[in-house]
């Protein structure tokens, strides 16, 4: 009698971000390679729920390594941690006949919801993906190069017509949720000169003066703002009592999320997808491949859920402080 191949289940869920087509089509390559059968999830936890859940073939994934967002779509339902709903996913997991779950997505995707189903006895491995970057454990997740990389491009415009045009200061609000380490890899590599960000309470006069000072020294100054931080405070209000110069605002929105993808996001979303399927294939599920010192490295789902990762309060005060 012919063994049926092994089927694992590979799902993207959240916020989209490029660099999860790389490891979509990167999974399905190397499931194919070790004798798996890969199946792509539609839609993320709401289309495993409704039995959406097809095979997937080298033909359906060839090159979209290039496209960002997720050719398999995705969904960020509410309240899915609840016994009932996570009763319903094992059942479905169960009936589409999977043996192994592969979940591409961010902190809640991975921290709350692979890590109860791998406890309710769905095998899980997991690959962070968010252009936030605020998975725990990792060092980096899919999608934060890309999104600095459109990012960039803006500030290099902002920047030129600054020159023909001084005397303002430019406010870019990037996204990032409740977070602000998007906004800091973005400040530091445009050489902002101040970044604010949720998680610290701005000093918004010497901001001003910090400003003030870009202003005089070099015609223009640059203020990036991450998305959080406007929830509670509006930057350009709080700094007009401190600034005697026009405030030009740029918000990227949601564009900033459907970036081209990177280099970097094309080749660690390979090596992470590579290492989640020498996992299941080894039988060591119940874990998130993290980036660490520039590799791959499993890690529990359980310290995942239990981790928060900090900003990097080095980079703050060398943005801040120059
Ligand atoms: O979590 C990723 C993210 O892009 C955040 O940066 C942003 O705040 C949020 O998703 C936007 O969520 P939605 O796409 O549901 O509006």
């Amino acid at each position: 009698m012919v063994r049926a191949r092994p089927r694992i289940g590979i799902l993207t869920s959240g916020g989209d971000s490029p660099g999860m087509n790389a490891a979509v089509e990167a999974l399905t390559y190397g499931t194919l390679a070790q004798g798996w059968a890969p199946c792509g999830v539609r839609d993320g936890f709401v289309g495993l729920r409704s039995g959406r859940v097809t095979p997937l073939s080298p033909l359906d994934v060839v090159g979209i390594n290039s496209r960002p967002g997720t050719v398999l779509g995705t969904s960020r339902p509410q309240g899915l941690e609840q016994p009932a709903e996570m009763a319903g996913l094992v059942a479905a997991v169960r009936a589409a006949d999977l043996n192994a779950l592969a979940v591409l997505g961010g902190d809640g995707s991975i921290g709350y919801i692979a890590a109860l189903l791998d406890r309710l006895g769905v095998p899980c491995v997991a690959v962070p993906c968010t252009i936030d970057n605020d998975v725990p454990e990792t060092e980096y997740s899919l999608g934060l190069d890309s999104a600095c990389q459109f990012a960039l491009a803006v500030v290099d415009g902002m920047r030129q017509t600054g020159q023909s045009l001084p005397g303002r200061v430019f406010l870019l609000e990037t996204l990032g949720g409740n977070t602000g380490h998007l906004a800091l890899q973005i400040a530091y590599a445009a050489q902002a000169d101040a970044v604010a960000i949720p998680e610290a309470e701005p000093d918004w006069a010497a901001i001003g003066s910090r400003l003030s000072l870009a202003v005089e020294r070099t015609g223009q100054a640059l203020l990036v703002v991450s998305e959080g931080l406007t929830w509670r405070a509006d930057p350009a209000a709080a700094l007009a009592p401190h600034l005697a110069h026009r405030i030009r605002k740029t918000a990227l929105g949601h564009a900033q999320r459907g970036g081209i993808p990177s280099t970097q996001d094309r080749v660690i979303g390979r090596a992470l997808a590579e290492a989640a399927i020498g996992a299941v294939v080894g039988g060591r599920t119940g874990c998130m491949l993290a980036w660490r010192a520039g590799k791959p490295a499993e890690v529990p789902l359980a310290a995942v859920a239990a981790g928060k990762r900090e900003p990097d309060w080095q980079l703050y005060a060398s943005i801040n402080e120059r």
